[in-house]
């Protein structure tokens, strides 16, 4: 049995890793300090053997007896409401926590592959925006927290994999959505059904012409796999191409939800970006991938996940709070 650790493991998209490794007949370690993610993503597994679970911030040092075929990294805050309200962890888990994790892959000759994220083309001048596009990132602005880290973890990596010769893949994540999302995360899917479900009217920043293509998580989860297992060690980006503007895309959830609340406009945040979408022609030559599951059906999903949630999950969704740990 080959054994995989999953940082970010109680968090959204690993925790569907954690599922898709258990699948594929790994032992599954899974390792999260909880800050923005939640046991209840992972507690269907606790009971299994192969799978165990380390309560571990991994900006410290990071010790794992076992030995270690795979290491995915994917902690780090993730969301716009995330990182502005803990920047520094931001950077220190892009930055501190990638250099662990490079060292623990080195000392157990395993292979690494890190989460990076769209968010390192910034605000895109080029569209689709391709791999060696370089990207338009304002370093000082709110959002530099998350892009610089990002794209420091990137460099980092890249050097452990020349320098080094350890085997490493880097996927740039674009929005990915689906259940086990958090409904207060600030992103714009759980957003909007969170306030079709509270009754309220739907929020859409300017004037809604902005663009976003959203990827759902089965597919994006098997875009990570078939690139752990390749052997290329260049970005892939790996998410869904088909665009759809923010007001398009609030009239669909109106209609899904069958909220009767209208529109409201507010204006835009500053660095949020007008367009978003990936080019992947890499990933289809490379990988053989595509996205697969069209966005009327994992919007059924999703929306499926949020209205079964009790009240108790719903308000803890919205009320995580970890302001307290916020100057650390
Ligand atoms: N979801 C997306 O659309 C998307 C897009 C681009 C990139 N990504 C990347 O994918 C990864 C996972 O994102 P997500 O959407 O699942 O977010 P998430 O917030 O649901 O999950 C992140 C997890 O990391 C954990 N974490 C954060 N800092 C940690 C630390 N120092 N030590 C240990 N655990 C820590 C959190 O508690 C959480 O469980 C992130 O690296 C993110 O940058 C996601």
């Amino acid at each position: 049995m080959k054994n995989v650790l999953i940082t970010g493991a109680a968090g959204f998209l690993g925790s569907h890793l954690c599922d898709k490794f258990i699948e594929e007949g790994f032992k599954v370690i899974g390792m999260d300090n909880l800050i923005t993610g939640d046991l209840k993503n992972i507690e269907h597994l606790m009971k299994l053997e192969n799978f165990e679970f380390y309560h571990h911030d991994v900006s410290k040092f990071v010790h794992v007896p076992d030995d270690l075929d795979y290491i995915l990294h994917f902690a780090s805050p993730a969301s716009p409401i995330d990182y502005l309200k803990i920047p520094i962890q931001t950077l220190k888990v892009g930055s501190l926590g990638t250099h662990n994790l490079l060292g623990l892959a080195k000392a157990k000759g395993a292979r690494l592959l890190i989460a990076s994220t769209s968010e390192v083309y910034g605000d895109p001048l080029v569209h689709p925006q391709t791999e060696d596009y370089y990207g338009n990132v304002n370093t000082i602005g709110p959002r530099g927290v998350y892009d610089e880290a990002k794209r420091f973890q990137e460099s980092i990596t890249m050097a452990y994999h020349r320098f080094h010769g350890l085997e490493t893949r880097i996927v740039r994540i674009f929005n990915t959505y689906g259940p086990r999302m958090r409904l207060n995360d600030g992103r714009v899917i759980p957003a909007f059904i969170g306030q079709a479900l509270r009754g309220e009217d739907l929020t859409v920043f300017g004037d809604g012409s902005q663009t976003r293509s959203f990827c759902y998580v089965d597919d994006q989860v098997e875009g990570i796999y078939r690139l752990l297992m390749s052997d290329y060690a260049e970005p892939i980006n790996i998410g869904n191409p088909y665009e759809i503007s923010i007001l398009d895309f609030a009239k669909e959830i109106i209609k899904l939800t069958g909220t009767d609340q209208k529109l409201i406009f507010k204006p835009l945040p500053k660095d949020d970006p007008m367009q978003r979408q990936p080019d992947i022609s890499k990933a289809k030559s490379i990988l053989s991938w595509e996205p697969k599951v069209e966005r009327e059906e994992g919007m059924k999903l999703t929306y499926q996940y949020f209205k079964s949630l009790s009240k108790e999950e719903l308000r803890r969704s919205e009320h995580k709070d970890f302001t307290d740990r916020n100057k650390r």
